[in-house]
C-alpha cells in the first residue's frame, strides 16, 4: 500500500497526529458489489483524480473510474489519466458558447460510460442544471474550505486574510448555488502563524485526498441503497 494511504486510511480515530480531524471518521469502507461506477471531471494537476484511483488500486474504495474528461488539453490529470489506463476525453469549455452545452456534452459522455456517480475533482467551471440533475445526489465536489465558509475562488488566500485558525476541505453534493449542496465529509487542519497559500494548500490538499474516496462511497453507498429500495 502506498506510504500516503497507509498513512491516512489505517487509523481508527478521527483525530490525527498532525491534529486534523475528519468526520465523519474513515473507518470500516463499504462494500460495492458489483463495483461503483465512476466519472471524474479535473481541469488541472489531477492530484484528486489520482488519490481516488490510489483508493481504488488499495483496495478500499470497491469502484472503477470509468470515464475521466478535462476541459484543459494536456493537463496533469490527462496524463495521470494515461498512466492508470482510463479513458480521458477532453471537452474544452472555450469550444463551447454556453455552460449548458458543455454539460450536455459531459451528461452524454457519462451516460454512454454507464456511471453512477460524478465527481468533480478540481473542476474549475461552474456547472449549470443540466448536469446536476442528470445525476441527483450523485455529482460531488471538493472545496478547499470548511464550507460554509470561504465559497468560491481562492479559498486558501480567503481563509489566510481573515486570520482563522483551523481551516481544511469539504466534500459535498454540488447544486446550483456555487459550493453550497449537501456537506458529505470535512476534514479540518491548523493554520499556523507563518503559512503561506502554499504551506496552507499542501497540508490541506492531503486531507482533500483522504476524504474525497471516503465521500464518494458514503455518497455511493447512499445511492445504491436507494437502489435496493426501488
Ligand atoms: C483542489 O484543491 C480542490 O479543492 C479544488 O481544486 C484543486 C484541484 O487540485 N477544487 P488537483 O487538480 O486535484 O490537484
Amino acid at each position: 500500500m502506498p506510504e500516503q494511504l497507509n498513512r491516512s486510511y489505517c487509523s481508527d480515530d478521527s483525530l490525527g497526529s498532525s491534529g486534523e480531524l475528519v468526520a465523519p471518521s474513515i473507518e470500516r469502507w463499504p462494500q460495492f458489489e458489483p463495483m461503483l461506477r465512476l466519472g471524474v471531471m479535473a481541469s488541472g494537476n489531477g492530484s484528486n483524480f489520482g488519490a481516488i484511483q490510489e483508493a481504488i488500486s488499495a483496495n478500499l474504495l470497491k469502484a472503477e473510474i470509468r470515464q475521466l474528461v478535462v476541459n484543459n488539453q494536456g493537463c496533469g490529470a490527462a496524463k495521470r489519466a494515461d498512466c492508470f489506463n482510463i479513458p480521458c476525453k477532453l471537452l474544452d469549455h472555450r469550444k463551447f458558447n454556453q455552460r449548458e452545452h458543455l454539460d450536455h456534452a459531459l451528461v452524454k459522455t457519462f451516460l454512454q460510460a454507464d456511471v453512477e456517480l460524478v465527481v468533480m475533482a478540481g473542476w474549475m467551471r461552474i456547472v449549470t442544471s443540466v448536469l446536476i440533475d442528470a445525476f441527483p445526489s450523485r455529482l460531488l465536489n471538493i472545496h478547499p474550505s470548511l464550507l460554509p465558509s470561504f465559497k468560491g475562488l481562492d479559498a486558501v488566500g480567503q481563509a489566510l486574510k481573515a486570520s482563522v485558525r483551523v481551516s481544511g476541505c469539504t466534500a459535498h453534493l454540488v447544486q446550483p448555488d456555487v459550493d453550497a449542496g449537501r456537506i458529505i465529509a470535512q476534514a479540518a487542519v491548523p493554520v499556523h502563524q507563518n503559512d503561506t497559500p502554499a504551506s496552507l494548500a499542501k497540508r490541506i490538499q492531503f486531507q482533500e485526498h483522504r476524504i474525497l474516496p471516503w465521500a464518494i462511497a458514503l455518497t455511493g453507498l447512499n445511492w445504491r441503497q436507494g437502489q435496493s429500495i426501488g
